[in-house]
């Protein structure tokens, strides 16, 4: 193994002492190898020890010849008179480089792939080129100049860097003109969406306008035949059932009473058929909400229609109580307030009160109207003058077992107030 001409490099780098030399070079003056002589041979040498870049020579048979310091730094197998320390499988592409160095003097591009590890090899970009130098024999040599990696690691890397970015870029850009498609197909569907549901509205809502004018036309129907029923026939009976009692409390022949008894018996047959059908068309209100939302909404609906401020309450736990009564008590509501728009006169407040006990249901009806003379006497007069409204309230709420109390005086206001059994039992009439 040779010992390198030029100044010692660092230990690392270097091997051990060799052992005979085969080169034919010159062998330097004694103590301080070329350096010391003057000439080219020792400018080259100064150059290729101080020199920052890897400098390696390699000799006619692929031999290390020499190296500068920075080539052992690099290549820290690297040693004088062995093989260049290259990778297995790049070394024959490695010799050929070489000998296609030897034969220019203009530095050909290459790399050097050395041992890094059991498995990989690192890559050295370098350049080569034939030089002869005396102090070497007259053979011809390559010089090896590693080119620093780092700027050219950096740079691959920057590049290979800008071609990701690229890459990233364009794919948002093609994600972006995807994104803005579904975008736009997105917005095309909501429309259609929009419209969809805007011709659904429109036909649920026409539907429910029809379905609303349906019901309202059939309870409209059911209120006339009620109202017909209740004004017409049923005050008519109740005039009838009046007059004859008044012609059988005037006559003596017991025929003519047994007669007039008879009609009278039948009058209330007549009125009893008549109930039922009253109650065939009671309101519908009852049957789907309940009595206390259907008082509430006949309440409330009354008193916007009317504009006489009005009050309702519920007092106690509601219970239920035969629909019979409910029946009964919404007319008598029904009846009273229709009263109070009609005769109790301008500025009136209403008061409704609908209060839960334990036996008993009862339904008040207050206003501060103007008041009437409601005694007996004044309620028998009523019946000759047609105005029935009074009697028949109490005469229903006789049929379901309950009490009935009129309050009033002229200014005074009325107060009409309806007692009826929770249940048939308590009525004592089961
Ligand atoms: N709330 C009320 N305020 C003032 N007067 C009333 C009231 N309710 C009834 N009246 C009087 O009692 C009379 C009898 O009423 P009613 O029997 O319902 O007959 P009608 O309402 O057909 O006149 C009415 O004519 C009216 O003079
Ligand atoms: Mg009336």
């Amino acid at each position: 193994m040779h010992e390198s001409i030029f100044p010692k490099p660092s230990p690392r780098g270097r091997p051990s002492a060799g052992s005979s030399s085969t080169s034919t070079r010159t062998q330097p003056a004694a103590g301080g190898g070329i350096i010391g002589e003057p000439g080219p041979e020792s400018d080259f040498a100064a150059l290729f020890a101080f020199v920052a870049d890897p400098l390696i020579l390699v000799g006619q048979f692929g031999l290390v010849e020499d190296a500068n310091p920075a080539a052992f730094d690099r290549l820290p197998d690297l040693a004088i008179g062995l093989p260049l320390p290259v990778e297995k499988t790049h070394r024959e592409r490695m010799s050929r480089y070489l000998s296609l160095c030897s034969r220019t003097e203009n530095p050909i591009p290459g790399a050097v792939f050395v041992r890094a590890g059991a498995e990989s090899s690192c890559r050295h970009p370098c350049r080569g080129a034939r030089i002869v130098l005396r102090a070497y024999g007259d053979e011809p040599l390559v010089l090896l100049h590693l080119t620093p990696t780092n700027l050219e690691g950096r740079l691959h890397l920057l590049t290979e860097r800008l071609n990701d970015v690229r890459r990233v870029m364009q794919e948002r850009k093609r994600r972006e003109i995807e994104m803005q498609a579904l975008l736009t197909e997105r917005s095309r569907l909501l429309v259609h969406l929009e419209e969809d549901a805007q011709a659904r509205q429109r036909a649920e809502a026409e539907r429910d306008a029809v379905l609303s004018r349906l019901y309202r036309a059939g309870q409209d129907e059911r209120r006339r035949l009620a109202r017909d029923l209740h004004d017409h026939a049923g005050q008519q009976l109740v005039t009838l059932t009046f007059g004859l009692r008044k012609i059988a409390s005037r006559l003596s022949c017991p025929t003519a009473i047994h007669e007039v008894e008879q009609l009278l018996r039948h009058t209330q047959d007549i009125g009893q058929s008549l109930r039922r059908v009253t109650l065939e068309l009671r309101p519908a209100a009852l049957d789907e909400f309940g009595f206390v939302t259907a008082l509430r909404s006949l309440v409330d609906e009354w008193s916007r229609v009317t504009e006489i401020v009005t009050e309702f309450q519920i007092v106690g736990e509601e219970v239920d109580f035969p629909l019979e009564t409910a029946i009964t008590l919404y007319r008598l509501a029904q009846e009273a307030l229709t009263n109070v728009a009609k005769h109790a006169g301008p500025g009136v407040c209403v008061s409704v009160v609908l209060r839960f006990s334990a036996l008993q249901v009862t339904l008040t009806i207050d206003d501060n109207g103007s008041g009437f003379a409601a005694d007996e006497a004044i309620a028998t007069s009523l019946v000759s003058q047609g105005k029935l409204g009074l009697l028949g309230m109490r005469e229903r709420m006789a049929l379901v077992d309950g009490t009935l109390n009129i309050e009033s005086a002229p200014g005074r206001g009325t107060s009409i107030v309806a007692r009826a059994y929770r249940s048939v039992e308590e009525s004592g009439h089961a």
